[in-house]
């Protein structure tokens, strides 16, 4: 059974595929974490509280309960009683005091997954999933706290979020909600995280987990550049293959805390949720709030399974947009191109070019609306420039689409400018606080997305363009972090709650452009990677990785990424040399084979090409034809690392039945004095033949002894090979 209650032991067992979660009922209703690893029988596994040693008896000891709550694996600890490590729950009375003491109140499994009101979630049939509330309560305060698992019975996920109600007779304050805490005992562990920059996301980064708190965090309204809402444990001889991994991922996008905290008994606690740097948020009698999800994977197999259930559970339970599995148009987008300096004719220009040589939709990016002509105005006025394109959207989209390509659009729905007239209009409407100046980033500010009013507006003119001519993409982008935190929508007590409501804003807007237009490809974008989430992931298939298109930067940067999201959700474009972020050169396929790795397009003039890159992008086309479905379907395979190793990039995708194969390597440097490689494969069948560029091995040599790749000469090299099982 994948969720049941065990009288006896008065223990919760939540059993994935190849794990188990197990949660005690302890002396005095408190709820203590037990286990959380490889699927094991559970009976008699509550020895593991240790309720016989001194000080864990909380009914008999009580002169020692300071010590019972500072060293307990608290299920959900709160602060303000004794617990000094992370709390992962924090309620301010109206009176000003901040305790709680959560005591078990009773449970309930129910089949499937409930959704979360206003927030993206995974989703699953009540065949897929089972759910187990824990309802604990303050009697003081007559807070409930829902505590939610649910379980996936197919993949080993189990994800978590927090319900609270205000049961009582006064308003609370809510200062801290995260959604998930683990207590693990006794053992070594490193830490993975995600770091970087604009233009530099996503870098990973390993380090052993020392006495003390270490997190990850954001307080830049978006999951951001420079961290990641994921953390993972591992144990020091964890590799791609080997040892174990405790990960975790927030489905959201706004500031976040990742942290993991060894203390005074060398346990280590890990807890992940909303940031509660500047969060408060005033709950009144009757009002309920609920903190977004987090995602928990647990591999005893390496890395490499926690990545492959990642994907499985964002690919199946997670993105909604039809265009999940569906051949997704090849795209020319015309930043790289011609950033702000275009007409209507140098676009149906790249559009003839580009449809001739396989692509198949033409994306206008920034600088076609208001007066827009560098990136210091007029957002906010999504009125099309008819200075610069004559003839207005639809007769540049009936142009396109005469070339056979279609049309898509960049916006930036979140932003105001102050040159615009929408600004004029509604000064009050960017996020500010009276009295001082706003700081500008960009040259923009944001919108105050914690107010209906601006949201609907927003909403309206944005519809209104899709509307009025044929739009197939959405190129949604975020170019500012926020900054003096004020709203005139919200009083005083309730300003600590803008950060979130702003989130909750982007994501009705994003909700009701997908229900609204049910084809519409959307992607989300955040100056490149700022926003790259799995809250993101549930209103667009797709999300643009980096503004960095140099294919060499680009192997850390998706690397990083795809440890975490599937293939198919990665932005990725060919763009010139020498590269406009790092003056690169590097080969026009090598620049092909690393695109191939996400979702393929292009970025830059097609009007300037050589004939012969020309011919070149005719090939990467039908390439991206040909296996475009394998790399969105299959499983990710990391081979080698170069920002990790230093050794050439390499990875694989392989079918789900393991009948077809492709291997991406890139050898980065050239070295002197070489000889020919042997590259060990993985995720084939060891008792398969499989054919490579018409020579036949079996699968237990490739994967053991390795394919053999010739010394190249010449640096930034890379190779495609399909691997094909035969008979
Ligand atoms: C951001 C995006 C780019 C481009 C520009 C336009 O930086 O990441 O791809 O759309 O904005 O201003």
């Amino acid at each position: 059974m994948a969720v049941f209650y065990d009288e006896q032991q008065r223990i919760f067992v939540l059993n994935t595929p190849d794990t188990s979660y197990v949660i005690a009922i302890v002396d005095d209703g408190y709820l203590g974490h037990v286990y959380y690893g490889k699927k094991v029988d559970t009976s008699g596994i509550r020895y593991l509280m240790r309720e016989d040693e001194p000080p864990y008896v909380p009914g008999v000891n009580r002169r020692e309960k300071n010590s019972f709550l500072d060293m307990f694996p608290m299920e959900y600890p709160e602060t303000g009683m004794g617990d000094y490590r992370e709390t992962a729950f924090c309620v301010r009375s109206s009176a000003g005091h901040r305790a709680s003491e959560l005591k078990y109140e009773g449970y309930e499994i129910v089949p499937g997954k409930p959704a979360l009101e206003g927030l993206p979630a995974t989703w699953g049939k009540e065949e897929d999933c089972t759910t187990l509330k824990l309802f604990c309560r303050d009697s003081l305060l007559n807070l409930q706290v829902c505590l939610m698992y649910t379980v996936f019975e197919k993949l080993d996920v189990i994800t978590r979020s927090v319900l609270v109600e205000n049961q009582g007779q006064e308003s609370v304050y809510l200062e801290k909600v995260l959604s998930a805490c683990l207590d693990l005992h006794d053992r070594d562990y490193e830490m993975i995280s995600l770091a970087g920059s604009w233009a530099r996301e996503r870098h990973i980064q390993r380090t052993p987990l020392q006495y003390g708190r270490q997190n990850a965090a954001s307080f830049r309204g978006t999951s951001s550049h420079q961290e990641h809402p994921f953390m993972a444990l591992v144990t020091p001889e964890t590799t791609q293959e080997t040892g174990e991994v405790y990960a975790m991922n927030f489905v959201y996008s706004g500031n976040f805390l990742a942290q993991a905290e060894k203390n005074q008994f060398d346990s280590v606690r890990m807890t992940m949720g909303i940031h509660p740097e500047g969060f408060t948020w005033k709950l009144e009698p009757g009002e309920q709030f609920t903190a977004p999800e987090v995602v928990m994977v647990y591999s005893d197999a390496g890395l490499g399974r926690m990545t492959r259930t990642f994907h499985d559970l964002y690919r199946n339970n997670l993105i909604r947009s039809p265009y999940l599995y569906k051949e997704r148009p090849i795209l020319i987008n015309n930043w790289e191109a011609t950033y702000f300096d275009f007409d209507e004719q140098k676009l149906i220009d790249i559009a003839r070019e580009a449809s001739v040589l396989g692509i198949e939709m033409l994306v206008m990016d920034d600088g076609w609306f208001g007066k827009r002509s560098y990136d210091d105005s007029s957002l906010g006025d999504w009125q099309v420039n008819e200075e610069k394109l004559k003839g207005g959207l639809s007769y540049l989209v009936e142009e396109v689409k005469k070339t056979g390509m279609k049309f898509g659009i960049w916006f930036e729905p979140e932003m105001i400018s102050p040159a615009s007239e929408l600004f004029q209009k509604h000064p009050d409407w960017a996020i500010q606080i009276p009295g001082r100046e706003i700081t500008q980033s960009r040259a923009q500010y944001v919108l105050d997305l914690s107010r209906q009013e601006v949201v609907d507006a927003v909403y309206e003119m944005i519809a209104a363009v899709l509307h009025s001519a044929d739009i197939s993409y959405v190129k949604w982008d975020m170019n500012r972090h926020l900054t003096t935190l004020g709203s005139s929508g919200l009083p005083g007590d309730r300003l600590g709650e803008l950060m979130h409501r702003f989130t909750l804003g982007v994501y009705q807007l994003q909700e009701r452009l997908v229900r609204e237009f049910p084809d519409l490809l959307l992607e989300n974008c955040s100056s490149g990677g700022s926003r790259f989430d799995p809250g993101m992931l549930y209103y667009s298939p797709q999300i643009w990785c980096s503004d960095d298109t140099d294919a060499i930067e680009r192997l850390a940067i998706q690397e990083g990424t795809a440890l975490i999201y599937p293939l198919s959700c990665i932005g990725a474009h060919v763009s010139v040399c020498p590269n406009h972020t790092v003056g690169r050169n590097t080969p026009f396929e090598t620049r092909g084979h690393v695109a191939l790795a996400g979702t393929f397009g292009y970025e830059l003039d097609i009007t300037k090409l050589s004939d012969e890159e020309k011919e070149l992008v005719k090939e990467q086309t039908a390439l991206y034809h040909k296996y475009q479905g394998l790399i969105a379907k299959g499983d990710y395979y990391r081979l080698s690392s170069w920002t990790q190793e230093g050794k050439p990039d390499s990875w694989m995708v392989v079918s789900k039945n393991k009948e077809k194969a492709l291997l991406f390597y890139v050898q980065v440097l050239a070295r002197a004095n070489v000889k020919s490689s042997f590259l060990r494969l993985q995720g084939l069948l060891p008792d398969r033949r499989y054919e490579i560029d018409g020579k036949v091995y079996s699968g237990d040599v490739l994967m053991h002894a390795g394919i053999r790749i010739p010394a190249m000469q010449g640096d930034f090299r890379s190779l495609l090979m399909e691997v094909k099982a035969v008979e």
